[in-house]
């Protein structure tokens, strides 16, 4: 455990008490809490051995540390490269059953990847059921090493699961699919399509696919692997024949722009909403990866994202922006209105830590181009306005990422969460998002900004924000406890 005091773990966002962490898992909502399982290595912060880490929330913000939900044990699962890897999590609220379905990884046998089912009557504690795996292998027709995160819906009382995988080689020039199994009960399983599959076109393996129904479509979402421009997770929004068990796409896009939103996984919120929450990291054979950042001092690495929203515009495209209890956080609030903003830098405003929420309205057309600086400095935006996108740099990395700007009626809106070492931006309809680590120095808060031509900043409003989750050393005390007693 450290004791080092921490300058980059979020105070908001979900971070694993100790150790790694990588995709969220197995999201569900019981009626009263959020469940939020988690890829976890929790005697390290290296990828090492996959258990499933666990926590809850009524709100999802305020997380309390639960005993992790599933340890490799069995021949199917235990392996240091292999484990009990991603899946997902189904509640039966009138039999008070939680099933959680997952990919039980062992790279050494033939078969490797299995799809396993795990009951627990409490929702803390978890049996293996003892005929898995349910699914000990990929039909013979994809013949493919690569068979893992199941993703488990019911739809018209049969129950569905998509399934990641490929033809070939996931490192070497595979190509993607998505297979669908069907069951009448979650425990017996049978192989039903190729639900989607790249033909080239989204890379070599879907990982973390998900497919649910959204505003009158069906809409499938992955992290695709050696996608051609290197994306980090995609959507695409169509139709679905349960007959021939082919989902069809009409429309596809970008779920963030950024570095650092892969995995996410989606979930009914509180009043039937779509929600998702992501992993904040990106994994080395990704062309931009730079290492997992300074934080394993401070005893953990890996963060959630904020949660997200999900709806579909009218023009069918998926649009994601931080779910509306965000603001029961705010405390302290600073708003100014028509800045002037020039070439010399105008410092908006210098919090005590970075821990906030920003909302800006710009004049788009006085300007050729507008730069925003964060964490004093280490981050900035620049907007292109003959463009219409803004290139966002951290760390003073000389490339920088690209993300298109929504103009509306000759604004641009967004809004920047910021925490400690987080960055989301959100576009006003939420069309376009972008994720992004940063680890700046404890005093760099500072947030600037110039134009090339005088412009007005007709809306600056800050928003500080409390800590959700409870202090490290509490967290880190109630989970040796837990973990050490299961
Ligand atoms: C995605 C992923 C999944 C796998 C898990 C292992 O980030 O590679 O495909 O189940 O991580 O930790």
């Amino acid at each position: 455990m450290s004791s080092i005091s921490p300058i980059f773990r979020p105070k908001f966002h979900f971070t694993a008490p100790y150790g790694w962490l990588n995709d969220p898992n197995g999201l569900v909502y019981d009626g009263k809490n959020y469940h939020l399982f988690y890829q976890s290595n929790p005697y390290g912060c290296d990828w090492n051995s996959m258990h499933w880490g666990h926590a809850v929330s009524p709100d999802m913000f305020h997380w309390i540390d639960l005993p992790i939900a599933l340890t490799p044990e069995f021949p199917y699962e235990k392996h240091s490269q292999g484990g009990c890897f991603s899946g997902s999590a189904i509640y039966n609220a009138a039999k008070k059953e939680m099933f959680l379905f997952y990919t039980g990884s062992v790279p050494s046998s033939a078969a490797q990847q299995s799809q396993n089912l795990a009951i627990s009557k409490n929702g803390v504690h978890f049996e293996k059921y003892t005929q898995n795996p349910i699914i000990p292998q990929h039909p013979p027709e994809i013949a493919s090493r690569e068979f893992r995160d199941p993703k488990v819906f019911i739809h018209d009382d049969i129950w569905y699961m998509v399934v990641a995988s490929c033809i070939g080689d996931q490192n070497d020039g595979g190509d993607g699919r998505i297979l669908l199994y069907s069951s009448p009960d979650g425990f017996s399983w049978d192989y039903k399509s190729i639900l989607f599959a790249s033909n080239g076109k989204y890379g070599s393996m879907f990982e973390c696919p998900d497919f649910f129904f959204l505003d009158g479509k069906w809409v499938l979402i992955f992290s695709p692997m050696y996608m051609p421009g290197y994306l980090q997770c995609i959507w695409l929004v169509g139709s679905m024949d349960f007959e021939t068990g082919v989902f069809t796409s009409e429309n596809e896009g970008k779920l963030d722009y950024g570095y650092d939103h892969y995995a996410p996984q989606t979930f009914e919120g509180v009043n039937g909403e779509r929600n998702s929450i992501a992993w904040m990291s990106s994994w080395p054979w990704m062309p931009w990866f730079n290492g997992y950042g300074p934080t394993e001092p401070e005893g953990y690495r890996g963060c959630m994202s904020l949660p997200r929203k999900y709806t579909l515009n009218a023009e069918n495209e998926l649009c994601s922006l931080p779910v509306s209890t965000l603001p029961n956080l705010y405390e302290s609030s600073l708003q100014s209105s028509d800045i002037s903003i020039s070439e010399t830098a105008c410092v908006l405003s210098s919090p005590a830590s970075n821990q906030y929420a920003l909302s800006l309205l710009l004049n788009a057309d006085e300007t050729s181009s507008f730069t925003l600086t964060l964490m004093g400095g280490e981050v900035s935006i620049f907007f292109d306005m003959a463009k219409n996108e803004f290139v966002f740099t951290r760390n003073h990395d000389e490339t920088g990422r690209i993300c298109p700007l929504e103009v509306i009626d000759g604004t641009v809106s967004l809004q920047i969460i910021v925490d400690q070492s987080t960055v989301e931006i959100f576009s006003k309809t939420g069309k376009y998002a972008f994720s992004a680590m940063v680890y700046p120095g404890k005093e760099n808060t500072e947030i600037s900004a110039f134009s090339a031509e005088i412009c007005t900043l007709k809306d600056f409003t800050l928003h500080t924000i409390k800590a959700s989750m409870p202090p490290i050393k509490q967290r880190q005390q109630v989970w040796k406890e837990t973990f050490e007693s299961n």
